[in-house]
């Protein structure tokens, strides 16, 4: 037991409710739903998820059925969803995960899998759509004398699940800085429809809430001391691809502001994770915005250099995701980050009414995008998952600009990401303003469809793919029946199943 954790349980009782993740482990019945904190490999129970893995592979050694619900606010680490996916323990996951092994339980049909967009996990879970939540397990930092917890690295649903779970498990993580106190701000105005308000929000860094977490000391039924990082997982260097993207998104950015359309300050800022996503961030630490903020869903490395430097005034976000490097000048330079960082539960970050107010720009990555601008964030070849939504719809939907970005082909070259029709569609034509490859950037607000594909294959298409993609809108918009956006039904979906059938999209 590390004294370190102890002195940050302050509060007499739950200090009595101290045992190892094994026992606490053991509390968790099979079939129960169970909330566990974290946010894209950020602020998530390390021990108790290892312990509840090695019970279950234990009960299915002895024949005994044992899975349980696993509901979080985003993707979390090997520790929660490795552990728990590689022995089978989970029944249905929910709302984004990006585990290895659980995509492949999940792609061949071994676990249910309810891909969510992020701001609905929580008011899906008040309203009862998905029953009853009977354990949350929670990390935290530390928990005050009144029992109230100071959040770890994300909020992501923690509030949710410490207010509609029937029993929790309290995960003290004495690895993590006691500067965090003070930069989170939990809003507890949110009412049940009919006696929903307006959530008092109008600048992004306006603080609504409470630094703390409510939790019911009564429903405490244990409490666990870990000393462990986040995942913290590298990030590879930008390459020539995610600069050239970030490039035109930037450039697109300036002409914006030469037409009067945006300010020098731009608008909120909201960047998906990722390679491409920090390219991006880097581009615009070096470019001639100043003062941005930031209304977004993670914060990574990007967006800290962007602090560090003053490009960047201030950042919401549910979650941090920082690789090694970026973890350790955060911890360094925590009290100036907690001044410039705030943040906040998944349903007030992702929140459409919040997004629509401050107008963001959204930025997020995506797997293909059809010659009409339909996008597919989730889905390899129309049937497999790869992480999941996220908040990408409830950005892109809401924003004042949503731009998508691809590389324009994958798999080296032998899959194009601009394809006649998406196999699967996330955020629909209607959705969908700027679409950006290597190759440029096509602005479709305000165009046709017909004149929306003509711009996609011209200006976003890899050239080893654009004169078959004009070839098929040719072919369509002569024989297809309906005129308005023009497919040959027989042949829309045929690129997918040769790169199935042949492991290549060209003929
Ligand atoms: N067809 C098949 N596979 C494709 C593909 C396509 N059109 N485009 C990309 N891929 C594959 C890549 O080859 C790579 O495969 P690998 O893991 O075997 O190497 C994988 O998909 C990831 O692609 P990558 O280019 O590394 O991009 P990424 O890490 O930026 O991820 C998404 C892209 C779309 C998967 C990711 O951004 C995501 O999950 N988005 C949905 C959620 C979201 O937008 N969140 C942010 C909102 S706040």
């Amino acid at each position: 037991m590390s004294n370190a954790a102890s002195s940050r349980i302050q509060h007499e009782g739950l200090r009595r409710r101290l045992m190892s993740a094994e026992e606490a482990a053991a509390l968790i019945p099979a079939g129960a739903h169970v909330g566990m904190s974290g946010f894209t490999g950020a602020g998530y129970p390390k021990a108790v998820p290892q312990a509840l893995a090695a019970r279950i592979a234990r009960a299915h050694e002895q024949g005994q059925a044992f899975r349980i619900g696993l509901w979080t606010g985003a993707s979390t680490a090997l520790e929660l969803d490795g552990a728990l996916a590689k022995v089978n323990a989970v029944e249905l996951r929910m709302p984004y995960q990006s585990d290895p092994t659980g995509r492949a339980r999940i792609n061949a049909g071994e676990m249910e899998y309810t891909d969510i967009h992020l701001s609905h996990v929580a008011q899906y879970v008040w309203f009862g759509f998905f029953g009853k939540l009977d354990v949350a397990v929670i990390e935290v930092a530390g928990i005050l004398p009144d029992g109230r917890l100071i959040p770890s690295t994300s909020i992501g649903n923690n509030k949710t699940w410490l207010d509609q779970a029937d029993k929790i498990i309290l995960e003290v993580n004495g690895r993590m800085p006691e500067g965090l106190a003070g930069m989170h701000d939990i809003y507890y105005g949110t009412q049940l429809p009919p006696q929903r308000v307006p959530i008092p929000m109008t600048r992004p860094e306006q603080r609504i809430g409470e630094p703390y977490l409510h939790c019911d000391p009564g429903k405490v039924i244990a409490v666990v001391e870990t000393a462990q990082g986040d995942r913290n997982s590298k990030f590879a260097g930008p390459d020539a691809v995610s600069n050239a993207i970030a490039g035109h998104i930037i450039e697109f950015l300036q002409q914006e502001v030469k037409r009067g359309r945006l300010t020098p300050e731009l608008l909120p800022l909201q960047s998906g994770v990722g390679n491409i996503a920090n390219a991006v961030l880097a581009g615009l630490n070096a470019g001639p915005f100043e003062r941005l903020q930031a209304y977004t869903e993670v914060l990574q490395d990007g967006m800290l250099d962007m602090l560090a430097s003053g490009k960047l005034a201030s950042a919401s976000a549910t979650a941090l995701s920082l690789s090694p490097a970026a973890w350790e000048r955060f911890e360094r330079e925590i009290d100036f980050f907690r001044e410039r960082i705030v943040l906040r539960p998944q349903e007030i970050s992702n929140h459409p009414e919040i997004i629509r107010r401050l107008g963001l720009i959204a930025m997020n990555a995506m797997i293909e995008v059809d010659i009409y601008g339909n996008v597919n964030s989730t889905h390899v070849m129309g049937s497999s998952i790869m992480n999941g939504i996220g908040g990408s719809g409830d950005f892109a939907r809401n924003a004042y600009l949503s731009i998508f970005m691809t590389p324009s082909t994958a798999k080296d070259g032998r899959i194009s990401c601009i394809v006649p029709m998406a196999s699967h569609v996330d955020h629909t034509e209607h959705d969908v303003q700027i679409v950006v490859t290597e190759q440029g950037l096509a602005d479709l607000r305000g165009l046709s469809p017909k004149e929306r594909a003509r711009l996609l294959i011209e200006r976003c298409a890899h050239p080893d793919y654009r004169p078959l993609l004009l070839d098929y809108f040719g072919r369509a918009c002569r024989d297809a029946p309906g005129k308005h956006t023009p497919h040959l039904l027989d042949e829309a979906l045929s690129w997918h199943s040769r790169y199935l059938r042949q492991g290549r999209m060209l003929p």
